[in-house]
C-alpha cells in the first residue's frame, strides 16, 4: 500500500443541478421550465416520474449543507433554475432570495460555491418563441447571466456558463430524448452554435463587469474515443466521432473556431449550422479561465457501412461486451479514459486549467447494514478515477479540483428516480437523507487530501 496525495488547495467537491434536486417546481413565483413541460408528456420519463418534488432541496437546503459539511466538502457545484430567477421578463425576488440563502449558508460553512447558470431547464416561455433555435434566446441568456454576475458576483468566484451543450443540442434536439424532445439534426447543430454564442457573449459580459477575483468556464461532457480495431475504416470513424462529440464543442470555446474536418460534413449533410457575420469573431474574442470536464466513460467505435452520422451505438453507447464492467446506466467503467482525456486536453488545447466538474456512478445500492448503503462498487469506481486524476497531475495537467456526481440521489432525467448516483441516499417516501459508505470514505479522502492504494 502506498499513499496518493493531492496538491494543496485541491478542491474536493460534489455536484448537483437545480431540476434534479430542488422540487418546489411551482413555488414562490417560479416559472415553468421545459423540463416541467417534458415530464408531463406521456412516455418521456420512466414511470412518468417528475421533478415536482425531487429531493425537496428548495426547502431542505440547510440540512443538505449540513450533510456537505459532514462529508467535509471544500466545494459544491450546483445550478440555478433560470425560470426561478426570471419566470417572465421581471425578476422573481423570492427565487433570488433562495440562492442568496443557499450561497450564504455554504459560505458560512466554508464551502465554496461553483455556480452553473444553465443545466438544461430553459424557461418554457423562451421555448415558446423557438428555444435555442432562436437567437433572441441567446440575448435573453446573456441578460440573465449579467443579472447573476452582478447580484452574486461578490460571493461566487467560480462560474460555469453551460453544462454539457452536447446534451442540450444532440440529446434534446437530435435524438429527442431530453426536453424539448425534438428530433431534427439540422436544428440540433444550429442549437449547438447558438449555445456557443451565448457562452461567448456571457463571458464577454463577465469580463466587462470585472467580477472581482472570480473565474469563468464551461462544462463539457467528453468521452475519449477509441477505434474498435486498427482498420483504416474504424480509425476514420473514430476521428469523426471524436470530432462530433468532443472537438465540435472544445474548439469553439478554446480555439474560437469549428473543426475543419467536421464543419464541411455538417454543412453538406445537414445544411447546418448557419453562422452569421461576426459570430466567429465573437467566439474568437472570448476565452475561458478553466474548462469543466464531465467524465463518465469512453466510446469505442466501429465503422458500419451506411450508418447515420450521429449513430446511437457510439453516441449512446448501446453495445455491451462480455467481461466488461458496466454501471447501472450501462456505461463502461474505464478509469484510464480519464487519464487519456485529461492529458489529451492538456496537449491539444494549450495546457488549460481544468476541473473535473462531474464523475460518478449509478449502482443498485441494495445492500444495507444498519441503514447504511454498502456501496463498495461506487467507492471503488471513485477511487480508481481519483488515481487516474492524480496520474494526470503527475503528467503535468493543471487539474484544480474534482466534483463527484452526485451529492445525493436525484432525478436522473429520462431515467427518473431509478438510477442512484448519490454519496447520500434519499428515501423518496420520507425524503430522509443518509450518508452511504462511499460518503464516509470520501470524507476521509478529503480530510487527508489523499488515500491509501495498492495501485501505484
Ligand atoms: C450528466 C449530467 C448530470 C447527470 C449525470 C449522470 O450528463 O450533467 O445532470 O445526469 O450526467
Amino acid at each position: 500500500m502506498s499513499k496518493i496525495a493531492f496538491p494543496d488547495g485541491f478542491v474536493w467537491g460534489a455536484a448537483t443541478s437545480a431540476y434534479q434536486i430542488e422540487g418546489a417546481y411551482n413555488k414562490d413565483g417560479k416559472g415553468e421550465s421545459i423540463w416541467d413541460t417534458f415530464v408531463r408528456e406521456s412516455g418521456r420519463v420512466k414511470n412518468g416520474e417528475t421533478g415536482d418534488v425531487a429531493c425537496d432541496h428548495y426547502h431542505l437546503y440547510k440540512e443538505d449543507v449540513k450533510l456537505m459539511k459532514e462529508i467535509g466538502l471544500k466545494g459544491y457545484r450546483f445550478s440555478v433554475s433560470w425560470p426561478r430567477i426570471f419566470p417572465g421578463e421581471k425578476i422573481n425576488s423570492k427565487g433570488v432570495e433562495f440562492y442568496d440563502n443557499l450561497i450564504n449558508e455554504l459560505l458560512a460553512n466554508r464551502i465554496e460555491p461553483m455556480v452553473t447558470l444553465y443545466h438544461w431547464d430553459l424557461p418554457q416561455s423562451l421555448q415558446d418563441i423557438g428555444g435555442w433555435e432562436n437567437r433572441k434566446v441567446v440575448d435573453a441568456y446573456v441578460e440573465y447571466a449579467r443579472f447573476m454576475f452582478e447580484h452574486f458576483g461578490d460571493r461566487v468566484k467560480k462560474w460555469i456558463t453551460f453544462n454539457e451543450p452536447l446534451v442540450t443540442s444532440y440529446i434534446g434536439y437530435g435524438f429527442g430524448l431530453h426536453a424539448p424532445g425534438i428530433s431534427d439534426w439540422s436544428k440540433a447543430v444550429q442549437v449547438s452554435h447558438h449555445l456557443n454564442l451565448a457562452h461567448a457573449k456571457a463571458v464577454e459580459r463577465f469580463r466587462n463587469l470585472n467580477v472581482k477575483n472570480a473565474e469563468i468556464g464551461i462544462t463539457l461532457n467528453l468521452a475519449p474515443v477509441y477505434p474498435a480495431s486498427d482498420s483504416i475504416d474504424d480509425q476514420r470513424k473514430a476521428t469523426i466521432a471524436d470530432g462530433l462529440m468532443n472537438r465540435w464543442f472544445l474548439d469553439p470555446v478554446l480555439k474560437g473556431n469549428y473543426p475543419e474536418d467536421i464543419l464541411p460534413i455538417l454543412k453538406e449533410k445537414l445544411h447546418s449550422p448557419k453562422i452569421e457575420g461576426g459570430d466567429l469573431d465573437t467566439l474568437r474574442k472570448s476565452s475561458i479561465d478553466f474548462l469543466g470536464v464531465n467524465y463518465y466513460s469512453r466510446a469505442v467505435v466501429k465503422w458500419v457501412p451506411g450508418e447515420e452520422l450521429f449513430d446511437t451505438r457510439s453516441m449512446l453507447r448501446l453495445e455491451k461486451k462480455e467481461g466488461v464492467e458496466y454501471t447501472e446506466m450501462g456505461w463502461e467503467v474505464y478509469p484510464e479514459g480519464l487519464y487519456d482525456l485529461l492529458t489529451r486536453l492538456d496537449r491539444d488545447y494549450n495546457h488549460p486549467s481544468i476541473y473535473v466538474t462531474e464523475n460518478g456512478a449509478a449502482y443498485k445500492d441494495t445492500e444495507m447494514i444498519n441503514g447504511i448503503v454498502q456501496d463498495e462498487d461506487r467507492l471503488s469506481y471513485l477511487k480508481r478515477h481519483f488515481e487516474q486524476a492524480r496520474k494526470a497531475i503527475d503528467a503535468g495537467v493543471r487539474l484544480g479540483g474534482y466534483y463527484v456526481w452526485s451529492l445525493m440521489d436525484n432525478f436522473e432525467w429520462a431515467e427518473g428516480y431509478d438510477k442512484r448516483f448519490g454519496l447520500v441516499r434519499i428515501d423518496y417516501e420520507t425524503l430522509k437523507r443518509t450518508l452511504k459508505k462511499s460518503a464516509y470514505w470520501y470524507h476521509q479522502v478529503i480530510a487527508e487530501n489523499g488515500f491509501e492504494t495498492d495501485n501505484r
